[in-house]
């Protein structure tokens, strides 16, 4: 009796699988692949930036500095445009030197106001961070102790921090050239 019935399931299961071979299918297709036009609609929605990379708050987050306040007239924003074109470098003739304490590093060194804090960092093999090297991200934002950034040092661009993150001490190594004395922990951002 057992053999029998084990007979029949056997016989049974090899039918099932006879005609599940010869079943047709459902005609199911896959569809066509759109996810390299969805990647093109969101970067065609991200706004364009000079510089993409990480710490950029110009992709997806902050205000840009200079936005317009409501109310702000377009006279006014040309005047915050020229007050936050800095300066040229390059056109600095009298060359003076600054004692810079690097906390981090625990060094004192002699900067000169025609050279950025990055850069005088590299020149002593420090591991500096930075990125774009153009003012316009925050890999390389440094806090200088004791006041606003703006009486130790000038930008010749600044496209990130705001005045209260300057006011606070914090500056941009890779723009910011010593017009005063001053200790620096670098890599602190705001
Ligand atoms: S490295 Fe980007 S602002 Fe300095």
């Amino acid at each position: 009796m057992v053999q029998t019935v084990g007979l029949l399931l056997g016989l049974g299961l090899t039918l099932v699988a006879v005609v599940l071979h010869f079943a047709r299918g459902t005609g199911w297709q896959a569809g066509e692949d759109i996810s390299r036009d969805v990647l093109e609609q969101r970067a065609a929605s991200v706004p364009e930036t000079d510089f993409p990379e990480p710490y950029n708050r110009g992709v997806g987050g902050g205000a840009p500095t200079g936005a317009i306040e409501s109310g702000a007239s377009e006279g006014e924003l040309e005047e915050t445009d020229d007050e936050d074109a800095g300066f040229d470098p390059e056109a600095i003739e009298d060359v003076e030197y600054y004692e810079i304490e690097f906390a981090n590093e625990g060094e004192t060194i002699e900067v000169a106001n025609n050279e950025t804090i990055l850069e005088a960092g590299e020149d002593e093999d420090w591991d500096m961070p930075y990125s774009c090297r153009q003012g316009q991200c925050l890999s390389c934002a440094g806090h200088i102790e004791g006041g606003p950034a703006e009486e130790f040092v000038r930008h010749s661009n600044n496209d990130t921090l705001s005045e209260e993150e300057m006011d606070d001490g914090y500056c941009l190594t890779c723009v910011a050239y010593p017009t005063a004395d001053f200790t620096i922990k670098t890599a602190e951002q705001p």
